[in-house]
């Protein structure tokens, strides 16, 4: 199964960009397993089909779809499993778990594409652009309910009540911090000030909080040893940071029909990606009076997000942002030095990180 769906993947064969590394597929069918368990199939309720159908499992009438591009790639399950892997071997305990970390960010994604008023996700019409905002929202609230619940499963799996209390405690801080993070996000739409410290502040809880809960889920499912959760924390954090400023990079330069998501909304709707907030700081004279005033518009137009992108090429946005992802993610495989891993988990983690900067989707 794993092959026949890294095949629709798209990709080119040697670069590391599209091809999704090794340790993906490892874990695949014990994601999707979890993730059936938490979304039943069998209702012909609408509640479930809205999620089944944004989760990629099928089409917009309930009819079975069988195609990699409309899932997600799981980056946030495989990080659990891999990491209660690299310290203790057996992952299934933690299966439950990543299947409810994977829920949340699909929540999250369901809501964001309201909130952002995309209209394509993973090759899709978004939720709310087919059934409106209504819909979108409880089918939102439901996918979040569903991670509660499959987090609560671990319980069959062996994990003590004490351990799934804590369990549940990481995931539900990361996403109240990735709730707050979606707020600064959108408060920042309207504000040209924003520093480089703050942008990373805003990602940090947007993005990093639910990547490092996944490792660190994964981690206190495998071990007591406190160096251990640190360092794989630290990992997700570098890791969450590496990640989001790809996607800002992907969200002005990536290739549509790859990316399977608009790449010129994030410029519309004024968002402070990385690229813009280092232009912000950067430009001067003529650019910096163009940027100004394109962004004191609520709604932009086709020639000013072509202003703002030749702005973002003057000032040296574009390799500025793939210079932070990289320094990002040569410092999360700094974090995990401190912990002796296998040298397979190793390996994984150091192709794992280079994907991460260069992925293409
Ligand atoms: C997209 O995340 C949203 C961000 C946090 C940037 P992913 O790129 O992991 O989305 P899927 O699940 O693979 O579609
Ligand atoms: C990513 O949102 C963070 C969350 C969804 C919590 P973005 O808005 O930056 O990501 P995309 O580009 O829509 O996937
Ligand atoms: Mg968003
Ligand atoms: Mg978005």
């Amino acid at each position: 199964m794993g092959k026949k769906d890294d095949a629709e993947q798209p990709q080119t064969g040697s670069d590391t960009g599209t091809k999704l590394p090794g340790m993906f597929s490892r874990y695949k069918s014990s994601v999707e397993q979890g993730l059936h368990n938490a979304v039943p199939g069998g209702e012909n309720s609408e509640a479930y089909r809205l999620l089944r159908y944004h989760l990629g499992w099928v089409d917009q009438e309930g009819g079975p779809m069988d195609t990699a591009l409309t899932q997600g790639k799981a980056l946030r399950p495989t990080l659990c499993l891999f990491a209660c892997n690299a310290l203790a071997d057996d992952y299934s305990k933690a299966v439950p778990a990543a299947a409810a970390v994977e829920l949340i960010h699909n929540f999250s994604l369901v809501h964001d594409d309201i909130q952002d008023q995309d209209v394509e996700r993973r090759h899709q019409p978004t939720v709310w652009h087919l059934w409106g905002v209504p819909k979108a929202l409880w089918s939102g609230n439901a996918m979040q309910c569903a991670g509660d619940l499959s987090l609560l499963n671990a319980d069959a799996q062996d994990v003590s009540p004490a351990t799934v209390l804590q369990v549940s405690q990481i995931l539900t801080e990361a996403y109240l911090e990735m709730i707050q993070g979606q707020c600064l996000d959108l408060n920042f739409e309207s504000r040209t000030d924003i520093k480089p410290n703050e942008y990373l502040y805003m990602i940090a809880c947007k993005t990093g909080a639910l990547i490092r809960s996944a490792l660190q889920i994964g981690a206190l499912l495998a071990t007591e040893d406190q160096a251990a959760m640190k360092a794989f924390a630290e990992f997700g954090n570098h890791l969450g940071q590496a990640f989001q400023i790809r996607d800002d990079y992907l969200g002005i330069w990536g290739d549509q029909a790859t990316l399977g998501k608009a790449t010129d909304s994030d410029i519309r709707r004024r968002k402070k990606s990385y690229p813009v907030v280092f232009a912000l700081e950067k430009a001067s004279g003529r650019a910096m009076e163009d940027l100004l005033r394109i962004y004191e518009q609520e709604e932009l137009e086709e020639d000013d997000v072509q202003r703002v992108m030749a702005v973002l090429d003057e000032v040296g946005s574009r390799e500025n942002s793939q210079r932070l992802t990289e320094a990002a993610a040569a410092r999360a495989l700094e974090a995990l030095k401190p912990v002796s891993l296998p040298r397979w988990a190793q390996n994984e983690a150091e192709e794992l990180v280079d994907f991460l900067a260069r992925r293409e989707y």
